[in-house]
């Protein structure tokens, strides 16, 4: 049989060699002309290039989408489902990644981590200094956890181990979590006002895009730290930067921007009290493996008119 026309974003060598001789990788275009649209019967795809309705009336023989990644906002999955092309992801395997590397950025942020590592290596760095360098203490401090999903359970797991108080809030409370997980509901606002740390773990929605915004900011303290592992477009940037410079909160972490990367002359890249990572949330080496193991399994079952084991469906 001939090697089925895929085209994908740019993967790694190992991705390739995973799906082997049965899948032809064709690089991504939106040229309607172009014989990878008329010919390409998959997509790979794992983040920015929108999958939307146009793009899938150009492609004729298009039988899957399989996103290597859980968050799917990139896609409209309406569409797709429309013209009955399934769309699948890989839910579950990066929570774990995810959650790690939420809790990376905020004891990062909170120790002055960047900074210390930077000073350690100059030439300033001459005898021990106590007074320098204070960071927020995080045991004992109170996390609100905005989007309890899957990913947002794996912070509150890791978060009791630094005895923190838990808040969380999600579009409606989870009494089996609160039994689980020692975490207490509250209000967006509640949750602004009460916490150290703000991390948020939701996915990009209607309802999420600009959730945190001027308003927003403003009901936090002074000496919270914000953690964005959502998506960029969750918290408006404009407002933050003007939070951050004028002190309405201490700090950022954020490991996704909007857009993403930032202009290299964008404010937040020249602030002192932002930590930025180039969207690491699941960049460890197990999960990257099952993520690259559930995207071509996805890709084979619909290349070859089979259920996916992973389909994301609509609302
Ligand atoms: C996801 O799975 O959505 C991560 O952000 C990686 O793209």
């Amino acid at each position: 049989m001939s090697p089925c026309p895929v085209m994908t974003d740019p993967l790694p060598q190992s991705f390739v060699d995973l799906l082997g001789d049965q899948v032809e990788l064709h690089p991504w275009t939106t040229d309607p002309e172009s014989d990878t649209l008329r010919r390409c019967r998959g997509i790979i795809c794992y983040s920015h290039p929108a999958v939307d309705g146009p793009l899938l009336d150009a492609m004729p023989e298009l039988r899957v989408v399989s996103n290597h990644g859980v968050g799917v906002d990139h896609i409209d999955v309406a569409a797709a489902v429309s013209r009955g092309i399934p769309v699948g992801n890989t839910p579950g395997c990066l929570d774990a990644s995810t959650a790690d590397m939420t809790l990376a950025l905020l004891l990062a942020a909170a120790r002055n981590v960047r900074i210390g590592d930077r000073y350690a290596r100059s030439p300033e760095f001459v005898h021990y200094d106590p007074s320098i360098l204070i960071g927020h203490e995080v045991t004992g401090s109170t996390l609100g956890i905005v989007g309890l999903g899957r990913i947002g359970r794996e912070v509150a797991r890791r978060a009791a181990a630094f005895n923190m108080r838990l808040l969380y809030h999600n579009r409606r409370p989870d009494p089996e979590a609160e039994a689980a997980l020692g975490v207490e509901y509250c209000s967006l606002e509640e949750l602004l006002r009460q916490s150290d740390f703000v991390s948020l773990n939701c996915p990009l929605t209607e309802e999420t895009t600009g959730l945190i915004s001027g308003p927003q900011l403003k009901l936090m303290r002074s000496s919270a730290l914000l953690i964005n592992m959502a998506r960029g477009p969750v918290v408006d940037h404009a407002a933050l930067v003007e939070a951050l410079t004028s002190g309405t909160i201490a700090g950022a972490a954020l490991d996704v921007t909007d857009p993403e990367p930032l202009p290299r002359d964008h404010p937040l890249l020249s602030l002192e009290n932002v930590l930025i990572t180039p969207h690491l949330g699941s960049a460890s080496d197990r999960t990257r493996r099952r993520m690259m193991e559930m995207t071509a399994e996805n890709l084979q079952a619909g290349l070859s008119g089979r259920a996916l084991p992973w389909q994301v469906m609509t609302n």
